[in-house]
């Protein structure tokens, strides 16, 4: 037995030190982290996301949301333009605070910041590889200013008119006339978030629903918001009439500040991004004023929205 303990300590010893030499040579100093890397996934990541990454694992089966499949390359938490992948800095984060409201666990304090690393150089193998594979630019996101009422007044008048409402539901509730019907990239149905109960999953902070808005949730029917935060007045008289008659008048101070599609059209980029980071802000805070979940009576009753009245 105790030869038998000694031979095997002696294999593992001797396999440390062939990985150690290994490294010194550089055709190994890339394989060695992504190595490693694959098996923390497997100790660590693949009973829900699959010895393969496919999202298959045998954790999987009942879970709502599935685990991501690594190899279709969709990662949501993302700090880059719609359309562009990840960065690094981005998965990196997610293994670290894990994703609120889902089976996701955080992984910070049980892996160490050199496991995540490895771990997160073994997923970025498994997607599809592409032309734009190089480390895209983060979005430089606009500084978060304390609230005023008229930001707030802003944002919901820029939510209804940029039509966050058709799927969120005027009253955030992720009940709007278009959620019925929405289905993830996977085929499965999916639900706009309830801005009032819901776990952000990306967390509960400006920069999360900023990120959203600019880049969309890629897998999602969620699009990207970048263009058209900087609304025209002709685009609001556009819509005025699609919205529910009882939320027209919301719009009616945004509309009459609004500039016309011809000093829209005039702005140069500078002014034009000055201007649609101050509706981002608005249009964030708005949003994350919408939450319940620290009130007093959701405490202390947990209030249920699934017994609520139906409304859009
Ligand atoms: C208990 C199940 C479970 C385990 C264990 C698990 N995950 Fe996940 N993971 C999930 C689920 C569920 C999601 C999808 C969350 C969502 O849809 O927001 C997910 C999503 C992800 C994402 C995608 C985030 C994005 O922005 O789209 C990454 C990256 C990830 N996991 C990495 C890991 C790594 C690395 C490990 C191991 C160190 C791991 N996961 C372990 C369940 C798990
Ligand atoms: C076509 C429908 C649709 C529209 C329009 C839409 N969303 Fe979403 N949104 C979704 C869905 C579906 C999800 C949930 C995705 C998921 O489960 O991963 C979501 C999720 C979110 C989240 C949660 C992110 C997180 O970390 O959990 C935020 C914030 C959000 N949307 C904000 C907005 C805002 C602001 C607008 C308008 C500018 C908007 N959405 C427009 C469908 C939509």
């Amino acid at each position: 037995m105790r030869s038998g303990t000694l031979a095997a300590t002696t294999l593992i010893l001797a396999a440390t030190c062939s990985t150690a030499s290994f490294t010194s040579s550089p055709a190994e100093e890339t394989g060695g982290p992504v190595l490693r890397g694959a098996r923390i996934h497997a100790r660590s990541c693949a009973a829900c996301h699959g010895v393969e990454g496919r999202g298959d694992g045998p954790g999987a089966v009942e879970l709502g949301p599935r685990p991501r499949d690594f190899t279709a390359g969709k990662f949501r938490s993302r700090s880059t333009e719609s359309g562009r992948p990840p960065r690094r800095s981005d998965i990196s984060n997610v293994v670290r605070v894990g994703r609120a409201g889902t089976a996701m666990p955080a992984f910070r304090g049980l892996l160490s910041e050199g496991e995540i690393a490895d771990v997160v150089d073994f997923i970025l193998t498994l997607r599809p590889r592409g032309p734009s594979d190089q480390e895209p630019e983060a979005f430089a996101l606009p500084p978060f200013a304390p609230t005023t009422a008229e930001q707030l007044s802003e944002g919901r008048a820029l939510y209804l008119t940029v039509g966050c409402w058709k799927c969120h539901g005027t009253d955030g509730s992720g009940r709007g006339p278009s959620a019925r019907k929405l289905e993830s990239d996977e085929g499965r149905r999916i639900r706009p978030r309830d801005f009032r109960y819901d776990p952000f999953r990306g967390g509960h902070d400006f920069d999360n629903v900023a990120r959203t808005v600019l880049s969309g949730l890629i897998g999602t029917p969620m699009p990207s918001h970048a263009e058209i935060l900087v609304v025209p007045r002709e685009s609001v008289d556009a819509v005025l009439l699609s919205l529910p008659p009882e939320v027209r008048p919301e719009v009616e101070e945004f509309r009459r500040a609004a500039p016309s599609s011809a000093e829209v059209a005039a702005l140069d980029d500078a002014d034009w991004l000055r201007i649609r980071d101050r509706n981002l802000v608005s249009l964030a805070r708005y949003v994350l004023s919408l939450s319940r979940r620290d009130r007093f009576f959701y405490r202390l009753f947990r209030e249920d929205p699934e017994l609520e009245a139906r409304k859009p």
